[in-house]
């Protein structure tokens, strides 16, 4: 294998006008170490390597969403995977162009020489690397489409040669092998975010008092490990506590902080705008309306609280999908459900109560959730924790609307679903009969989200209340249910 330091794609072709060279191949910079061990994926990588072992597999697609892990999951197979004294491995980054218009013009001399027939792809593909064994190309996704045929031709007329393509876009050619990321399980995510942590702070620890609020991170970063980087790299300065509090406010600081030096993106910010200028109108459109879920949701739920969603939302799903925007959740037997990446999620939620259509799509939520409530839907199916969230946020609905029968049944149902992720010895809140009864709607909904580990100021955030006014409540509910202290209303509301 050559040794040849990482060589922006855009430098080079700036330099020479020629777009496939040596140098531009950069399998050392690309597969060479990290400083952090690859966590939580023992199985990507043997799906992995089994799809690779296949003769036949000669286009593999590593897909999933924006920051899941994908480059690091391919450099971590070919590190373990080196090639034989007669194989080469060679990489195409083509996530530092940073001039989309260079990127195009590199894309279209590759399709000039493709128009010149068999020979001239022969040619390309020659500079790469005749007989070479792969070529990795990674964050190919700007130019997904035009490779395409490109990389059809390539696999007729070069039988040896084998293409591993890394994106958050399958490139939808016959014959192509997907393997798709997931986000990383709580424990996992746990893990990262110690191992990251400790680059910082060496003496961190999981311990009793910090580990509920690492969990609690990790579930609100969704378990992509780009953003538990970020936010484990904020210890130096604060406790697991503190940034949990700071993301519970739209992401604080990070949204703007960051230095991330193995990921092309820095912040938060930086891998939502990039995410977006990737979707069409339609797209981000429907993206925004499906963020009223909090939770995973099926196609079905979305055709029933999306407005207008008849009119050509399968389709858009099914490219959001593609895309990896929306992440299909396979944990489960049954209705395929789907998920948006938190970090995404809440971006789009931060923008959708402007919009003309927000009353409607609220009202559909609450209703479809008061129909899952009253069918006794939430018990024994294993997925409780997941509609917890929808059935909070639809309480919560019902409650301003006045509808006290709305609010029965969801409170009802929430009563039979534990919370995710959280020690046995945490779980609830469940609610007992006898607290509806002494409560307000208000001082209800309240008192579920402090069970739920949030801060004042995140359920001010969430409820869109002035702090104060939470502050208020949460004295009421106390001195209504004998209470001094949160954890005390916690273990109230988990005592049925
Ligand atoms: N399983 C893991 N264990 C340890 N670190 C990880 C893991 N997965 C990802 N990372 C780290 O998270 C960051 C983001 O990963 P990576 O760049 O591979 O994501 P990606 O899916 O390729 O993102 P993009 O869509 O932007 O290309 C990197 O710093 C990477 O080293
Ligand atoms: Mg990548």
């Amino acid at each position: 294998m050559s040794i040849a330091p990482v060589v922006p794609l855009y430098a080079e072709a700036d330099a020479a006008g020629e777009f496939i060279s040596d140098r531009m191949i950069s399998p050392a910079g690309y597969i060479g170490t990290t400083p952090t061990a690859l966590i939580g994926r023992a199985d990507d990588l043997a799906r992995l390597a089994s799809v690779l072992a296949c003769p036949e597999a000669r286009l593999v697609t590593v897909t999933g969403p924006c920051g899941v892990g994908k480059s690091r999951l391919v450099m971590e197979y070919f590190r373990q995977h080196p090639p034989g004294p007669a194989g080469v491995v060679d990489v195409l980054d083509f996530g530092y162009a940073a001039d989309a218009a260079v990127l195009a013009r590199v894309v279209r001399q590759l399709n000039e020489q493709r128009s010149r027939g068999v020979r001239g792809v022969r040619a390309v593909l020659e500079r790469i690397g005749e007989g070479r064994h792969t070529v990795v190309l990674d964050h190919c996704e700007d130019v997904a489409g035009e490779l395409a045929p490109l990389l059809a031709e390539f696999r007729r007329c070069c039988p040896r040669v084998r293409i591993v393509t890394v994106g958050t876009t399958r490139l939808g050619l016959y014959g192509e092998r997907v393997v798709r990321l997931q986000p990383l399980p709580a424990a996992a995510a746990a893990d990262l975010f110690v191992q990251c942590a400790r680059s910082v702070l060496p003496e961190f620890a999981l311990t009793a008092e910090n580990s509920g609020p690492v969990l609690a991170l990790c579930r609100l970063l969704g378990g992509l490990p780009f953003a538990i980087e970020l936010a484990a790299a904020q210890t130096k300065l604060a406790g697991p506590e503190l940034i949990l509090e700071r993301l519970q406010d739209g992401f604080g600081d990070l949204r703007r902080l960051g230095h991330h030096p193995y990921s092309r993106h820095s912040t938060i910010t930086g891998l939502v705008s990039w995410v977006s200028a990737q979707l069409d109108a339609g797209e981000r459109t429907l993206l925004t309306q499906l963020a009223i879920f909090e939770g995973p949701f099926t196609m079905r739920a979305a055709a029933e609280v999306v407005p207008g969603f008849d009119g050509g939302g399968y389709l858009i799903m099914e490219r959001l999908i593609d895309k990896s925007v929306l992440v299909p959740d396979q944990r489960r037997d049954g209705e395929l459900s789907l998920i948006i990446p938190n970090v995404l999620r809440l971006d789009a939620a931060s923008t959708f109560t402007v919009q003309p259509y927000y009353p409607a799509l609220r009202h559909a939520h609450g209703d479809y959730f008061r129909r899952v409530a009253a069918a006794g839907a939430c018990a024994a199916t294993g997925r409780e924790p997941d509609i917890r969230a929808d059935l909070v946020a639809a309480f919560g609905y019902w409650q301003e609307a006045g509808d006290a029968a709305a609010m029965a049944v969801i409170a009802s149902a929430l009563r039979l679903i534990p919370r995710d992720g959280e020690p046995a010895a945490r779980a609830g809140p469940q609610v007992p009969a006898g607290v509806t009864d002494v409560l307000t709607k208000r001082e209800l909904e309240v008192a579920l989200l402090v069970a739920d580990g949030l801060t004042n100021r995140a359920i001010a955030h969430k409820l869109g209340l002035a702090e104060w006014t939470v502050v208020n409540h949460l004295r009421k509910v106390m001195r209504k249910l004998g209470c001094q202290s949160r954890v005390q209303v916690t273990r109230r509301l988990a005592a049925s």
